[in-house]
């Protein structure tokens, strides 16, 4: 058994020595290595020996098994590399092969928005305030002036944790939370995702908003009115046509929706607007003195404006989007074009 095992040894290496090919392997692996292959009939062979002779014929066996293994891998790989470049140790590597380029990833289109958007606020001279998204119904909805029943709720088709969390319908709870910890002057942005149970072409379960206010001595309508319009110049890098409409928010007063142009139809009106040739992309208005009694300002001494920007509808205007929907289906073919 001894002098078989050798001569398999020698053998096994003189046959790797000449395969080319992964067809003439796989034979190789099968004569030698498989179940019904020579090692196989060699470990058979045990049984039949001697018990004082097994234990050293055994490791003899594993021993050349194992080597023959080893050169089997090697053999493998070595044809692997010749399949996968052209390679040949006597050829040397193909310099005239294209280079291998990788993938690179970038920005999602709606956090490069984002990013935008708080570069031209941040210019403005706001400082960015982050909160959670799972919030309290306190932060979300009292301390907004929209007590328990009230029927503002209605509007925000409210995704709810427990009686008392949830999952924070807008970015306004950061206005409280930085108004209890903070003293007027404030000029803050408070930028993250937010979540409503809703969704058609305009409307995503999950989106972004970027709430901006402002709070000092003297503030008025005026200097809501200009900081957006500042905003919405650096952010199309033009002078969209936009509209101030008159609205309601519990926690503004007066308050405004703002429209801009529809890019998709020029104003003509398509499925996009709706046919009404604008496409809304903020909610503001001037902070109600019954936000400020709560976080303990005095109304008569200051006074603010709030706003509340959904950043998919402006990345939508921005690059011509007719379906918010595509930011999140992770096409690849979608993605990579911004
Ligand atoms: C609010 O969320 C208010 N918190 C905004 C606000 C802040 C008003 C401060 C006053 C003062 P509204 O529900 O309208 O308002 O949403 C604001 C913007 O978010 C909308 O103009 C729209 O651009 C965007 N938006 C709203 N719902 C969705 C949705 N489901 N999917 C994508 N964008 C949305």
């Amino acid at each position: 058994m001894e002098h078989e095992l050798q001569s398999l040894e020698i053998e096994a290496k003189e046959q790797l020595t000449q395969l080319n090919d992964n067809d003439q392997l796989e034979e190789f692996r099968i004569r030698f290595l498989g179940r019904k292959g020579r090692f196989s009939g060699v470990m058979r062979q045990l049984a039949t020996v001697s018990p004082e002779d097994r234990p050293r014929l055994g490791q003899l066996a594993n021993g050349v098994k194992k080597k023959v293994e080893k050169l089997f891998e090697e053999k493998f790989i070595s044809l692997q590399t010749v399949s996968e470049t052209g390679d040949r140790d006597d050829f040397g590597p193909d310099l005239t092969l294209p280079g291998r380029c990788p993938v690179t990833g970038k920005l999602h289109p709606v956090t490069q928005v984002m990013n935008e958007a708080c570069e031209i606020f941040e210019q403005l001279g706001f400082s960015v305030a982050e909160g959670p998204d799972v919030e309290t119904d306190h932060y979300n909805f009292e301390a907004l002036n929209i007590p328990a029943h009230h029927p503002a709720r209605d509007m925000h088709d409210t995704f709810y944790v427990s009686e008392s969390i949830l999952l924070r319908t807008h970015t306004s709870p950061m206005q409280a939370r930085i108004m209890e910890a903070q003293q007027p002057p404030l000029r803050v942005i408070a930028p993250g995702k937010v979540y409503r149970c809703d969704s058609d072409i305009t409307h995503t379960a999950m989106f972004h908003q970027v709430e901006g206010f402002l709070v000092d001595r003297d503030i008025s309508f005026a200097d809501l009115k200009g900081v957006l319009t500042v905003f919405l110049r650096e952010m199309f890098e033009q002078e969209l046509p936009l509209r101030f409409r008159p609205s309601f928010f519990p926690f503004t007063e007066p308050s405004a929706e703002v429209d801009i142009a529809c890019v998709m139809c020029n104003g003509a009106g398509c499925r996009v607007c709706k046919k009404t040739g604008w496409l809304e992309i903020l909610g503001s208005g001037m902070i109600d003195p019954e936000v400020f009694k709560m976080v303990g300002y005095d109304p008569e001494l200051y006074s603010g404006f709030a706003f509340g920007l959904g950043i998919e509808r402006i990345a939508m205007l921005k690059y011509g989007i007719d379906d918010i929907r595509l930011f999140y289906e992770n096409d690849q073919r979608f993605l990579s074009q911004f």
